[in-house]
């Protein structure tokens, strides 16, 4: 599942690099987005309505970005590892981890920020009764929506204009009218069987909070999948100081303006494994780290709650 051997040098030095083509791509949106607000006559929404813009701009450049990606995987690191899918073009990099992780997903599943749903067509399981996606970037839901549809997934898919954090997403849920929190807040029991954390806990308000949240939401025995890009460890042999500094040089450039909230400096792992903490621990965490040598090194796996 993961990359354990370093590509070699050329790759790396390229792998330090790709994260300023999303940049580039970003901005590029970004600035475009300001320019047609005010040819709109919106002469001071760049500097009034950010959030609109920055919203609208992150909508657009992620439909962009996931359309070309599904197109041509990019060809540099860390994209290096390549797994071949049984059903499906060869899968290279990061994208490489999430197919063998979400074909496991069952029962009422959330998804948090599913994004275009580029991940939707791994989860047509029977095993899985329904989805609920938290997407709160309102300008994605068309494509997401059309991805459901298009998976056949229309019946079981249900898209919420809503963060991760408790406090919007049990509202959300709640307006669905499926009743699939009624047991939760009379007892709460817990909501999900699965809930799927891709490349999304890098972009949530507040981490911690969020993943002690998402933990009281699985049922006991309930599993949380997570692909996710994570702080370089370059204090471990797994690490490397380089794409540490690399990252740090993205952040002080606006990675996170730019990139609809993202870090790259978060401790995922560490948050995850302290969500549990309340009940001592999950059941079982497997997690598997990947693309240490590069700006945006992986974890990947699974945490399964306990079933008292
Ligand atoms: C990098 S994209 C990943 C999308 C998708 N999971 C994928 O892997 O293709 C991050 C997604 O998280 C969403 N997001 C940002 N903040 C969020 C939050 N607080 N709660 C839920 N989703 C959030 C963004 O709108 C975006 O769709």
């Amino acid at each position: 599942m993961s990359s354990e051997a370093p590509p070699p040098f050329r790759e790396r030095m390229l792998g330090l690099l790709e994260p300023s083509q999303l940049m580039a791509m970003a901005i590029s949106y970004y600035m475009r987005v300001c320019v047609e607000a005010v040819k709109r006559g919106e002469v001071l929404a760049p500097i009034t309505q950010t959030a609109k813009i920055r919203d609208e701009a992150f909508a657009r450049f992620w439909i962009a970005f996931s359309t070309a990606r599904a197109a041509a995987p990019a060809p540099n690191a860390p994209e290096t590892s390549t797994i071949t899918e049984a059903e499906g073009p060869e899968l290279v990099g990061s994208a490489a981890l999430i197919p063998p992780l979400l074909r496991t997903a069952s029962g009422v599943v959330l998804d948090i920020g599913p994004g275009t749903g580029s991940q939707m067509h791994l989860l047509r399981s029977p095993a899985i009764t329904s989805i609920y996606g938290a997407e709160p970037c309102v300008g994605l839901h068309a494509e997401l929506r059309a991805k459901a549809a298009a998976e056949g997934l229309e019946a079981k898919y249900h898209v919420l204009s809503c963060g991760a954090a408790s406090s919007e997403l049990l509202p959300a849920l709640e307006a669905t009218g499926t009743g699939i929190v009624d047991a939760h807040n009379r007892d709460r029991s817990g909501v999900f069987d699965t809930i799927l954390c891709v490349r999304v806990l890098c972009s949530v308000p507040q981490m911690e909070r969020t993943t002690r949240e998402l933990y009281a939401l699985l049922k006991p025995g309930g599993r949380l999948l997570v692909t996710e890009h994570v702080v370089n460890p370059w204090r471990t042999v797994k690490g490397s100081f380089l794409a540490r500094a690399a990252q740090a040089i993205y952040m002080m450039f606006g990675w996170r303006y730019f990139i609809g909230d993202c870090c790259m400096d978060r401790d995922t792992e560490g948050a995850l494994r302290r969500a549990a903490d309340q009940d001592g621990g999950w059941e079982s965490v497997q997690l598997e780290r990947s693309f240490g040598w590069s700006a945006l090194p992986y974890i990947s796996g699974v945490l399964v709650k306990k079933t008292q």
